[in-house]
């Protein structure tokens, strides 16, 4: 798998630009998100809640949970305590006005911390969730090993992350407008010029669908699944331990 830099290759490793990056554009990247995608995300992350809800986790762990929609979503939409962790402070200090505003603060713990290195011991976690996270992680591996071994026996996974459509016209319209209308709206508006030229190219270079899977088999997961979801634009994982 190749790996797309946010930034040039001599400003640190993927971590640290991926890091340096959703602290520039925490700001402008929740009315930026909803209008780029038309709002459909939201739609996407209803599918991943109301798998949330049927399992009835008591504990959730919301990995990449930038801004915090996911966390505070599970929180609403369920009775459990939840976690969302982040590499970036300044994505976390967005979603702690959102844990505040909706009054979850004690139901929605926002902590700053790697995928990678996840400062939790072995088996804590009922159920964990990651919407748009993996394709920054710097090791995917290593990544969701980790998410592995924070989750009880039966716990669950679910993530979200684009894909690649299979139909060559929606392929491209959509790579049309990812590759060309994105990056130059997400300049002027986010004022950071590469993050939003990295989301296609590094949507590009990640495994999607069933090399994806593969990945979350290799490290433990059991008969992980992946469900297109508007024409494969975004698909939602699903794995147990
Ligand atoms: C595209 S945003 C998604 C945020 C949120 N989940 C959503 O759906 O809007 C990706 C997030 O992943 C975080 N991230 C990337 N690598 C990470 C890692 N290794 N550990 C924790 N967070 C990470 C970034 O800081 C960023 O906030």
């Amino acid at each position: 798998m190749a790996t797309v830099l946010p930034y040039d290759d001599d400003q640190g490793g993927k971590k640290a630009q991926v890091r340096q990056m959703f602290d520039n554009i925490a700001g402008t990247y929740d009315p930026l998100n909803r209008v780029l995608s038309f709002g459909i995300d939201q739609g996407w992350r209803k599918k991943l809640i109301a798998r949330v809800r049927k399992h009835a986790p008591a504990s959730v762990i919301d990995i990449a949970t930038g801004t915090g929609d996911l966390a505070v979503a599970v929180a609403q939409a369920t009775p459990a305590q939840v976690v969302g962790l982040d590499l970036s402070p300044n994505m976390l200090q967005v979603g702690k006005g959102k844990v505040a505003a909706k009054h979850l603060q004690n139901r929605v713990e926002m902590v700053v911390g790697d995928s990678e290195a996840l400062p939790y011991p072995d088996a804590c976690f009922d159920a964990a969730t990651v919407a748009f996270g993996v394709r920054n992680f710097e090791d995917l591996p290593k990544g969701l090993a980790e998410i592995r071994r924070v989750l009880k026996p039966g716990g669950k996974l679910w993530v979200l992350e684009f894909g690649r459509p299979a139909n060559p016209l929606v392929r491209w319209g959509y790579n049309f407008y990812s590759f060309t209308l994105l990056p130059f709206v997400g300049k002027l508006v986010s004022k950071d010029a590469r993050a939003y030229s990295y989301l296609p190219e590094s949507v590009r270079a990640f495994p999607s669908g069933s090399a994806f899977t593969s990945v979350m088999e290799q490290v433990g997961f059991k008969s992980p699944t992946f469900r297109p979801l508007t024409f494969g634009i975004c698909m939602l994982y699903e794995g147990s331990v």
